[in-house]
């Protein structure tokens, strides 16, 4: 990430709203030392967000000790689904705690019965068993070891198609497939049965034939001397690319499906950002006529709490043998007592027809921002309440990453926070309880914003 926000404090007009509050510089001066004592003392990996101090966020609104407040366009990082400090899941978390059972490693507990009924309930009918983590890319590459065991199993060797572009975690097995090579140098080597196909980027453009772009990725395959009948265990598709919010056209995952049945190759869905509601749907794959074998979960299930599943057919999960698919902190107690007011609160709200139905006008309302600045905005990508606005540079037509960095970082000076990617893209993600109006009134600022930076006006 070559931006770095500004940490100067920079003098701010006033707002005050229903929903937005700003009244000091940003960032607020007497934030300085805390933020110096985490350089000190924090790697500066974890660094590169806005320099705002979070210290209380409740559903779609983040405040800090200094009476500014914002609108939430990013759950945190697509993890507070349900709304942030979500009351039915702090109301179950302090239950558990008050229970005094903090831990408990895999013996049983009445907690992960109940939880784990519920998740099973909750998923779409062919999935049966659930193994909980605690982190996303605990979830994939348990999906990576699971597709290989079961293609050690039927004599397969163990090569894994996964894509371009992808990302699916900091953990070996999740950087080895995923399809940055940067995120992949530190290996040194890669996994020569990682196969990577491109990324079919246009899902809406109907002129494409996608089974034949899959097809052709098979054939380079075969080219190569790759057998998916003998070397393919396991097929990783991430749900949508998440710098862009890029979904695969629908032909091209029914292709890829029918492909992987045929073969028997295990196809899993990444559904570590895309799931629990996020694209109007409980998974994103059920925007398909696909029932993957594996499921990745992270992110929103826990709405907070560090928690995680790979979720699938029972025959498929219980292939290790007792013991060897568990570790010190899967299923704990509290992250079981989240998981299940999570699904409750989805049950109750029909969080999930709230994610289509408010999608539809966040989509709305960025398709009118392309209108009305068609030299910068390339593309609009979205489903449900995921969405990004792709920035061209107008002179050349090259991506353009400055600008979506410099309007993530005055739309936080006038109290509306966006996911800042670090490349062409401004992303959209709020919790899926925002209020119709809040997003209204974010789309207002970015579109003042916009008019400012990209120094063109006219309205939508
Ligand atoms: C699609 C996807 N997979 C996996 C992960 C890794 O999850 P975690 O950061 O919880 O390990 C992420 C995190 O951003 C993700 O977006």
């Amino acid at each position: 990430m070559s931006f770095h926000f500004s940490r100067t404090p920079v003098a701010t007009a006033p707002v005050a709203t229903t929903y937005r509050r700003i009244a000091t510089p940003l960032p607020v001066p007497e934030s300085l030392p805390l933020l110096d004592e985490l350089a000190a003392v924090e790697t500066r990996a974890m660094h590169g967000q806005m320099p705002i101090v979070w210290d209380r966020a409740k559903d779609f609104q983040v405040w800090d000790r200094w009476g500014n407040c914002w609108i939430d366009f990013t759950s945190t990082i697509f993890v507070a689904n349900a709304g942030h400090a979500n009351d039915h899941v702090l109301a179950a978390l302090r239950r558990a705690v008050d229970a005094e059972l903090l831990h408990s490693y895999n013996y049983p507990t009445e907690i992960r019965a109940r939880y784990l009924t519920a998740l099973v309930a909750a998923l779409p009918d062919h999935v049966d068993k659930a193994y909980l983590m605690s982190t996303g890319t605990e979830a994939t590459e348990a999906a990576f070891r699971l597709m290989r065991i079961h293609g050690q199993c039927r004599g397969k060797g163990p090569g894994v198609i996964a894509f371009d572009g992808s990302y699916h975690g900091r953990t070996l097995g999740a950087a080895l497939m995923s399809g940055s090579a940067a995120s992949r140098d530190w290996i040194r080597y890669e996994d020569p049965h990682v196969h990577r196909f491109a990324f079919p980027f246009g899902a809406d453009d109907d002129n494409v034939d996608w089974r034949a772009v899959f097809h052709a990725e098979l054939e380079a395959l075969a080219a190569r001397g790759v057998d998916p009948a003998r070397d393919i265990s396991g097929m990783m598709l991430e749900s949508y690319i998440g710098w862009a919010a890029a979904f695969f056209p629908r032909a091209y995952v029914e292709a890829a499906a029918a492909f992987a049945r045929e073969h028997d190759i295990l196809l899993a869905f990444d559904e570590v950002q895309a799931g629990f509601g996020r694209t109007g749907r409980l998974f994103a794959f059920q925007h398909y006529d696909v029932a993957p074998d594996l499921i990745c979960c992270g992110k929103g299930i826990g709405s907070g709490f560090p928690l995680s599943a790979l979720v699938g057919r029972g025959e498929i999960l219980d292939l290790p043998e007792t013991g060897i698919l568990s570790s010190t902190h899967s299923a704990n107690p509290l992250g079981c007592a989240a998981g299940l007011a999570t699904l409750e609160e989805f049950e109750r709200h029909d969080l999930v027809a709230a994610a289509e139905r408010k999608g539809r006008r966040l989509l709305d309302r960025l398709r009118a921002l392309q209108g009305r600045f068609p030299d910068h905005v390339d593309r609009v990508n979205g489903r449900g309440l995921v969405a990004a606005l792709i920035f061209r540079d107008p002179r050349t037509g090259a991506p353009d990453g400055d600008t979506p960095s410099r309007i993530c970082e005055e739309a936080m000076r006038r109290g509306v926070l966006l996911v800042h990617t670090g490349r062409e893209s401004i992303k959209f993600g709020p919790p899926l309880t925002i209020d119709e109006a809040a997003i209204d009134e974010g789309m207002d600022v970015l579109a003042g914003i916009m008019a400012d930076i990209c120094g063109r006006s006219g309205g939508p």
